[in-house]
């Protein structure tokens, strides 16, 4: 018996340390944001439409077959859901389903996972099957690859678990054996900034996947070091020595430019950040431009969120609690 209206949400995440390197088999740290997106399906007899205020078009409907543009990817991972849910005739696909919330498309910030995990929650609570965890995972990276290509799993992960967490790819990853909940010593203070992107997550992982092609030895190299900064980076979380973890900050920045994945607005967020009072900073998730991350002390985070207002960024404070 179906239900008239279904819900679900999922958070936006930060990768503190290791993204790229991840997609490679070396270890990566993420936590989940206080802040995400929320998704709502209601019967539409002209469905399957797809509404998201916040992400532009003021509204306007977004249609399996009619997408196009910066919403081609959406509409597709959209039809995707329908399957993965088993919404395949089309009188089960007569739903309108509305995404809202505050995580900005393509930067970096989980928006592509949360959309995908909320959405599914959703359409999961409007057909009344209860999907556990695993089903939601395996649909969700189902969605991820149309918007990434090769993901390594990472974000859907993190979005669905909550928390803060290590993620390692497997080589046939279950959830168990890829992820692994951490503790974090001492509430963690960020500044998150962002510029428009460049490139998208799937075009900066194609372009580094081509590199590595031609020059395996030292890109391998690069990851291996990402690889010993994250696993130190567990370490000073798990302790909660934040001048250690600014420090691994920086120093995961710079391997991340010297994988090419950082541009010159993620290299200003980056200063802006340091001169600001950072105890460190990085970019996050795929660069090539978008999201920056700060570690912040408490009291300066409000001026360097002005400071960047000032130089036409956009900037949130957010907070990663400490955890047991
Ligand atoms: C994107 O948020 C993180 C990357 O490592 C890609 C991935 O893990 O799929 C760049």
């Amino acid at each position: 018996m179906k239900r008239r209206v279904g819900t679900g949400a999922a958070p936006g995440k930060v990768i503190l340390f290791g993204e790229h390197a991840v997609v490679y088999g070396r270890p990566a740290i993420a936590a989940a944001l206080g802040t995400g997106l929320g998704a709502t399906v209601e019967a539409d007899a002209t469905g399957p439409v797809l509404r998201i205020p916040a992400w532009g078009r003021g509204g306007q409907q977004v249609r399996l077959e009619s997408a196009g543009g910066s919403f081609e990817s959406i509409s597709r991972a959209f039809a995707v859901a329908l399957t993965q849910v088993g919404l395949i005739s089309a009188e089960a696909r007569q739903v309108a389903v509305t995404v809202d919330g505050g995580i900005p498309p393509g930067v970096g910030l989980g928006s592509s996972a949360a959309f995908s995990v909320a959405v599914l929650r959703a359409l999961f609570d409007y057909a009344g099957h209860p999907a556990s965890p695993q089903t939601v995972l395996a649909a969700a990276m189902e969605m991820e690859r149309v918007f990434h290509g090769t993901p390594s799993g990472l974000d859907h992960t993190i979005v669905t678990h909550g928390g803060c967490a290590r993620f390692q790819r497997g080589q046939a990853p279950t959830f168990e054996s890829t992820f692994e909940s951490l503790p974090v010593g001492r509430p963690l203070t960020l500044v998150v900034s962002w510029s428009p992107r460049e490139l998208t997550t799937r075009g900066v992982v194609a372009r580094l996947r081509e590199r590595r092609e031609r020059y395996p030895l030292p890109f391998e190299r690069l990851f291996d070091a990402i690889g010993e900064v994250t696993r130190e980076g567990q370490v000073a979380l798990s302790n909660g020595d934040l001048e250690q973890l600014g420090l691994l900050f920086d120093h995961n920045h710079g391997l991340l430019s010297a994988l090419g994945v950082s541009t010159l607005a993620n290299e200003q967020l980056v200063s802006l950040s340091r001169r600001g009072g950072a105890y460190g900073a990085k970019l996050t998730g795929a660069g090539g431009g978008g999201a920056v991350l700060a570690l912040m002390p408490e009291e300066r985070c409000s001026s360097l969120v002005s400071t960047f207002e000032r130089e036409g960024f956009k900037a949130f404070a957010t907070t990663i609690e400490a955890t047991p």
